[in-house]
């Protein structure tokens, strides 16, 4: 049973309807909203703010949906991804320098904070434990996913929700993280614009995907991975454009091989 009332009074402000951007209600199946009356339903602790939203098509989104696969994502195939998405056999960028880059750019201050595309929680927990366990709140459209974080980190509230309609109200996230996961969401640009929108002045926007191979043989394999799963890569150009359009200004981007970590703070409306 989801409850508004368990979570810390700034993210209880953020929290609202994704329809209307309205406050929201405990009620005994889920959550209803004040304005527009919606309902959402609580699945095994969490609420559904999108039941009929469903992943694109493709065979990356058909692995982060698959209960057999989920729980060997982060300990296998993530890496794998790493590799041929980003050039990183020579593990150029580890897990822990991602745990590093996230530490570095995230202050205390920039919360409540939404991990977008949280999937089966390794850097959540990482975001957790530098800014607070009731400070970050998760959201995935898997629920395979959303069942292994709820497992493996229970002290941090997770949603159901599609990327492009999240259910936050308008300035009331002091952060949004997302890490890799734009080269996978429906159109990433709009995706930026929609999180921008729930930042506050000065909130921070950081993130981990992939750029576009510069050598010409990498491209090939990139380009037969982004067809086989349904991803892409980005020019770095196209980020700093689609960041700038949505109201957000790069602070930094660290390019390592073919991946990218990136910083970005919320302009004033
Ligand atoms: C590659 S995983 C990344 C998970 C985690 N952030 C990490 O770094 O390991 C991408 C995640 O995006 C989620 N996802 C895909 N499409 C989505 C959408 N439209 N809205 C919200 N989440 C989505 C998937 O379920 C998956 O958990």
């Amino acid at each position: 049973m989801f409850d508004l009332d368990r979570l810390a009074p700034a993210l209880r402000r953020a929290l609202a309807c994704p329809a209307c951007h309205s406050a929201l209600e405990t009620t005994p199946g889920g959550l209803r909203c004040c304005r527009c009356g919606a309902g959402y339903a609580s699945h095994r602790g969490y609420p559904d703010f999108a039941p009929e939203s469903r992943m694109k098509s493709g065979l990356g989104p058909f692995y982060l949906q698959d209960p057999l696969h989920v729980p060997r994502y982060e300990g296998q195939t993530r890496a794998a991804f790493l590799d041929i998405m980003g050039g990183n056999w020579d593990r150029l960028l580890t897990p822990e320098d991602e745990d590093r880059y996230l530490v570095r750019h995230l202050d205390r201050t920039d919360v409540p904070l939404l991990d977008l595309a949280c999937g089966a929680g390794r850097w959540t927990r990482t975001l957790a434990e530098h800014l607070g366990s009731d400070q970050v709140i998760g959201l995935d459209l898997s629920p395979a996913m959303l069942d292994v974080i709820g497992t493996g980190l229970p002290e941090v509230a997770v949603v159901r929700a599609g990327a492009l309609q999240l259910p936050f109200a308008d300035r009331s996230l002091g952060g949004v993280n997302c890490s890799n996961a734009l080269q996978l969401l429906p159109d990433p640009r709009a995706v930026l614009h929609e999180a921008s929108r729930c930042m506050r002045r000065n909130g921070v926007f950081t993130a981990f995907t992939f750029v576009r191979a510069g050598r010409p043989a990498r491209r090939y394999f990139q380009q037969r991975h982004e067809e086989t799963f349904n991803v892409r890569a980005f020019s770095p150009g196209e980020l700093a454009a689609w960041l700038d359009s949505a109201g957000l200004t790069l602070t930094d981007l660290t390019t390592v091989a073919d991946m990218v970590l990136l910083t970005a703070r919320r302009r004033p409306a």
